[in-house]
């Protein structure tokens, strides 16, 4: 059995090039005792991983380099030594970037097949939609009638976001860049107001021009992916005791100079503002929680998934850098089975 995985060889600086990574084929055996072998179905791009490319100390660690990278995948079995395993069943692991590999089983979780298809368990159903949920609920703690600001609203957590918010009676103004994802924000996800924040010079006067259409005096809750001027804008148009989830701030995440808004934190004070980061990995606890109302939500129809795929782990790279130049829409997958 032969396997394709991509290997980091080279720290990026700044935006990652072809030169950082290779695409390397190696042999994988069979299952040795208490290890299951598992055929990836689909493998999920997060903006996070961008975080470990880089030595720098974060909540999780880089990446090896000359081996494969991690993230989020579904998998199935296709051979088993341990008894908790069998060929055909779904699993979820963290071993994403391969195709086929051998795991002990520990590595490996169980999803159920019949309940969902296999890539909502990397979307909705799976730690994208935790990030949601326990941004909006723990961290922002969202109530009925909240203004509800969301950024990069088109993407993967910030759809799911949006139709929670929804679905809670909020009202939510959204953003993201350009008229296709402006579109899906109005006619898809159905939000109050939507923001192509690609088309506005500004982007604290078209959060007040929204803020003024849907007839609020300004936002309540800010959940945050983006953080420069988003956060800037956010800010400027918070009500008194508004809360601020900071989920991300991809913005950030590949500028090699430093940072250079908001320049309006003062607004934290003035405005009685609470404003927390957190990550989803924190918050496990909710989980089960979690997959019961996303289950429900599931089932009433309120909660779809967006999906963007690529095909083929040679084409993983790519769906990668669609995050940060905005050519994705929903969750970035990398069909790979
Ligand atoms: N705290 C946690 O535990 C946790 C967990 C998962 C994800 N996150 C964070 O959540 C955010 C969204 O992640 P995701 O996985 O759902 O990705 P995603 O939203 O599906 O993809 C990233 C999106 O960010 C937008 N973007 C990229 N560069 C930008 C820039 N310079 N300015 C404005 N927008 C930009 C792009 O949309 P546009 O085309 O609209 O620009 C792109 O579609 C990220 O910040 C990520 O780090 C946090």
């Amino acid at each position: 059995m032969q396997s394709r995985e991509i290997q980091l060889i080279r720290r990026p600086v700044g935006t990652p090039v072809a030169e950082d990574f290779a695409l390397v084929t190696r042999d994988v055996p069979p299952p040795a005792p208490g290890e299951v072998q598992v055929r990836n179905l689909y493998m999920a791009v997060d903006p996070a991983m961008r975080g470990r490319m880089s030595d720098a100390a974060s909540y999780v660690p880089p990446f090896v380099l000359e081996a494969p990278m991690e993230g989020p995948a579904i998998g199935e079995v296709t051979a088993s030594a341990h008894p908790d395993f069998k060929p055909g069943d779904l699993v979820f692991s963290r071993l994403g970037w391969r195709e086929v590999f051998n795991a002990p089983a520990e590595a490996l979780q169980h999803r159920d097949a019949a309940a969902l298809p296999p890539s909502a368990y990397l979307g909705f159903a799976g730690s994208t939609g935790l990030t949601a949920y326990a941004g909006l609920f723990r961290i922002a703690q969202l109530r009925e009638g909240d203004v509800v600001f969301i950024s990069a609203a088109s993407g993967a957590v910030g759809s799911i976001a949006c139709q929670i918010a929804r679905i809670k009676g909020c009202k939510v103004i959204a953003a993201a860049g350009g008229p296709r994802k402006k579109a899906f924000l109005e006619e898809v996800l159905g939000v109050d107001a939507a923001i192509d924040y690609k088309a506005e010079p500004n982007l604290t006067k078209a959060l007040a021009r929204a803020v003024k259409a849907i007839g609020v005096t300004g936002i309540d809750v800010n959940f945050e992916n983006v953080g420069g001027d988003h956060l800037q804008a956010a800010l400027a148009l918070a009500n008194k005791h508004a809360r601020f989830a900071i989920c991300g701030m991809i913005s950030q995440y590949n500028v090699t100079d430093a940072p250079t808004v908001p320049k309006n934190l003062t607004a934290l004070m003035t405005k009685s503002i609470r404003m927390e980061g957190y990550i989803v990995l924190d918050h496990m606890d909710l989980e089960a929680q979690f997959l019961t109302d996303m289950t429900a939500w599931h089932k009433a129809g309120l909660i779809r998934q967006a999906e963007t795929i690529h095909e083929g782990i040679d084409h993983a790279l790519d769906a990668f850098h669609g995050l940060f130049s905005g050519d994705n829409l929903g969750r970035t997958l990398v069909k790979l089975g």
